[in-house]
């Protein structure tokens, strides 16, 4: 077989194997299950439909009426029952949506989705009980 034949035939290898990979990546994000997956996505449009972002930041940005949600799910004294709580009953200026349980079940998922993604912020003690990051 002639070299430039070879180079060829590795070429359109290389190809192949790249575009499987770019369109089988896009199902393998960190869900294991196609339910969560979805739960996570009808979170994150409640979180847009119910303007949450105009008091509450979410990676430090956001409005700064509420506190930093980024790691609701992991800080001491906060998680899933806390949330679900404020999500259900409200808390102080915190509005009370109304929301039925499959809607605090998506913004849950939602929060532990994000809280996953939140590398930088996560162990950082310097987050604000009041929202933001106090600077020192
Ligand atoms: C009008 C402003 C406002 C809006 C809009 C709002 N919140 Fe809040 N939220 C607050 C305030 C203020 C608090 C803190 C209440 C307190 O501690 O007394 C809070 C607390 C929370 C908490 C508890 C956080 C913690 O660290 O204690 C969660 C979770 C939360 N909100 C979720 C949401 C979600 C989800 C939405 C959108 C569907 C939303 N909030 C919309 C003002 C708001």
């Amino acid at each position: 077989m002639k070299p430039r034949t070879l180079i060829w035939l590795a070429m359109i290898g290389v190809f192949v194997a790249f575009m499987y990979q770019t369109f089988t990546s896009a199902d393998m994000l960190p869900f294991n299950c196609s339910e969560k997956k979805d739960q996570v996505v009808h979170g994150r449009l409640l979180y847009q439909e119910g303007n949450c972002t105009s008091c509450h930041q979410l990676y430090g940005l956001g409005g700064y009426l509420g506190p930093e949600l980024t790691t609701v799910m992991s800080q001491q004294g906060k998680g899933e029952l806390y949330v679900r709580a404020v999500l259900e009953h409200g808390l102080g200026r915190m509005p009370k949506y109304g929301f039925s349980a499959e809607e605090i079940d998506a913004l849950v998922a939602f929060f532990v989705y994000v809280d996953s993604t939140a590398i930088t912020y996560r162990g950082q003690k310097n987050i604000a009980s009041g929202g933001g990051l106090l600077i020192r």
